[in-house]
């Protein structure tokens, strides 16, 4: 047969083709839930334990499961290898760790989740590494703010809340001409709307807890790259840091790969019509929304996006307290935090997602107190407009 590159729904919708797993060939990737596997004799034993190529020894190093999942997503995102963890967190601390030593310095974009921005503002510092945060959407001074000692730039985007976009290919060529590494966090992307690899990026992160999973009932996280740096990951940070996935959370996110091409278009048509109502009702102060032709990022996002994603945050006039009165307020969409699930979730980030971000960042970020942000879900749009309306009105 002809084989020509496979279109993204059908990688979706496909397993790892010919799944051997002991010559049973499933159809579906099985969960592997045993936490230590059997050697043939102490050479095999020691073969394993020391290199996963040579097969499986213990789940905290390698997990077949958890191996199906990583390999899966390195398919999506065009990478040649990928590593999964127990959650985004966790994927982000490790390849952090991993990267830098005490003297390295490092460029993070100033908005980016607070619990990744936290790890560079308060973790890595204690063990020497200066971080520098800034707004990497003005590249120029992003390239004069490289160093010597400059290891690597982490990026967020669409970040995480204010949906800020940022120029991926130009980044990765600026850094490439410096020698220096770029990380980008792409869990509000997926690989169904940016493929960063593909763009220069080095190293690419999700949170699989949220759309890659789908279903909001399982904790994930992963890095994608070249093999040889997905090696390193495991040995030198993975195995010894621990942040192991679940296999049953990896079998579970698996399952909702099958529909990621499904989910984010339909909601990504779902949040282009619910961020257009919101900018044009007059209690609704600010959208943040890049699919929005007013939105400063715009125009980017339409040159390195396959479209503008599901998630919108927005201000009403009334600040603060009108936020609280319409979060109060919502019948059918769920009050709670994350995204990516199939209900609709609101949630206030300044009280909720970043309040261990300091005031003076968040502000400094647009992160403002009145900030509300949406994930949205796979119900029909007209009904989660119904009920921002009726919120709306008891502002
Ligand atoms: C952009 C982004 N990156 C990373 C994380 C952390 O992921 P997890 O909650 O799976 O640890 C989150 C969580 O909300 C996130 O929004």
């Amino acid at each position: 047969m002809h084989r020509k590159k496979l279109s993204f729904a059908t990688l979706c919708a496909h397993n790892n083709n010919h799944l051997k797993d002991g010559g049973l060939k499933p159809t579906v990737p099985p969960l592997h839930q045993s936490t230590s596997f059997h050697f043939d004799s102490t050479e095999d034993g020691a073969n394993k334990c020391q290199d996963y190529d040579c097969g499986y020894a213990y789940t905290r190093d390698c997990n077949p499961t958890n191996m199906y999942l990583g390999d899966k997503i390195a398919e999506l995102e065009e990478g040649e290898a990928a590593m999964v963890f127990a959650s985004g967190a966790g994927a982000v601390s490790a390849t952090l760790f991993m990267m830098t030593a005490a003297g390295d310095h490092v460029i993070a974009d100033d908005t980016l989740y607070s619990a990744s921005h936290n790890v560079l503002d308060t973790i890595l510092p204690r063990y020497g590494v200066d971080v520098t945060f800034m707004d990497t959407g003005d590249v120029e001074l992003l390239e004069k703010t490289i160093r010597d000692n400059t290891k690597l730039i982490y990026l967020e985007t669409p970040a995480n809340p204010t949906m800020k976009v940022v120029d991926l290919p130009r980044i990765a060529e600026v850094a490439r001409k410096h020698g220096v590494k770029t990380v980008v966090d792409s869990t509000f992307a997926t690989p169904y709307l940016q493929k960063p690899i593909t763009q220069g990026i080095d190293v690419v992160i999700h949170s699989t807890t949220k759309f890659l999973g789908g279903h909001g009932d399982a904790l994930g996280g992963v890095v994608v790259s070249k093999k040889d740096f997905i090696k390193e990951l495991n040995l030198t940070s993975l195995q010894n840091i621990g942040a192991v996935a679940a296999p049953f959370n990896s079998w579970l996110i698996l399952r909702g790969l099958k529909t990621l091409h499904l989910r984010m278009a339909w909601m990504c048509d779902s949040a282009m019509k619910i961020a257009a109502w919101l900018e044009n009702h007059p209690k609704v102060d600010t959208v943040n929304y890049p699919g929005l032709a007013g939105n400063p990022y715009h125009e980017i996002a339409k040159r390195t996006m396959r479209g503008y994603g599901a998630m919108i945050s927005f201000e009403l006039k009334g600040g603060m307290e009108a936020g609280r009165t319409l979060m109060d307020g919502i019948e059918l969409c769920s009050m709670a935090v994350s995204l990516g699930h199939a209900d609709t979730l609101i949630q206030h980030p300044a009280s909720m997602t970043h309040w261990y971000t300091s005031k003076e960042d968040r502000q400094k970020t647009g992160i403002t107190d009145g900030l509300i942000r949406l994930a949205v879900g796979l119900e029909a749009p007209e009904d989660i407009i119904d009920d921002l309306a009726q919120a709306l009105e008891r502002v």
